[in-house]
């Protein structure tokens, strides 16, 4: 399995810069916006995908949100590796830790963009949410697990 948690600092450094990549740096936001307070927390689930070249080609992560409750957020892909089955891969890891953790549900705050992905994997809408940076509408979405 090319999925399987950051250990080294290279392994985060590379991690963080791919989340900023294709969630931050787009929309001119600073580094460092790409962090959260509770990246470090020892409930949060980081996943690496390393592709066979040893390229990291897509990251995500999960917490325990609420009692019986998951939460994805940060999924990335780099663009050269999307609509290969990396984001599928992901997903299905962190809901395998989440099912380990006793979680029943997963819940998440997607992209306009990322809804149909989410619908794939099985995720319903359940309403809109946020919107980010003044231009990227967000759904949440839900999944039992
Ligand atoms: C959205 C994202 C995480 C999906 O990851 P991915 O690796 O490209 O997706 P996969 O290749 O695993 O796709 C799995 C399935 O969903 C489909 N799919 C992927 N992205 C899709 C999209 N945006 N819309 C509709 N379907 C999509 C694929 O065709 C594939 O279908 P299949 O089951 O018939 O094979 C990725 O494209 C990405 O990082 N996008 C930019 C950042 C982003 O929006 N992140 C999510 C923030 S909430």
């Amino acid at each position: 399995m090319p999925v399987r948690p950051p250990h080294s600092p290279t392994d985060f450094a590379a991690y963080y810069q791919l989340r900023y990549q294709v969630l931050r740096q787009p929309w001119q936001q600073p580094p460092g916006s790409e962090r959260a307070d509770d990246d470090d927390h020892p409930a949060t689930i980081h996943a690496l995908f390393t592709a066979p070249d040893g390229q990291v080609a897509g990251v995500a992560r999960l917490h325990p949100a609420a009692p019986g409750q998951a939460q994805v957020r940060y999924m990335a892909v780099d663009p050269t590796y999307q609509g290969q089955g990396v984001g599928r891969q992901l997903l299905d890891y962190l809901e395998q830790a989440a099912r380990q953790l006793g979680l029943t549900e997963c819940v998440l705050h997607a992209r306009e963009s990322a809804v149909a992905f989410y619908q794939r994997q099985g995720y319903h809408l359940v309403a809109s949410s946020h919107t980010l940076f003044g231009s990227i509408p967000h759904f949440l979405m839900r999944k039992e697990l």
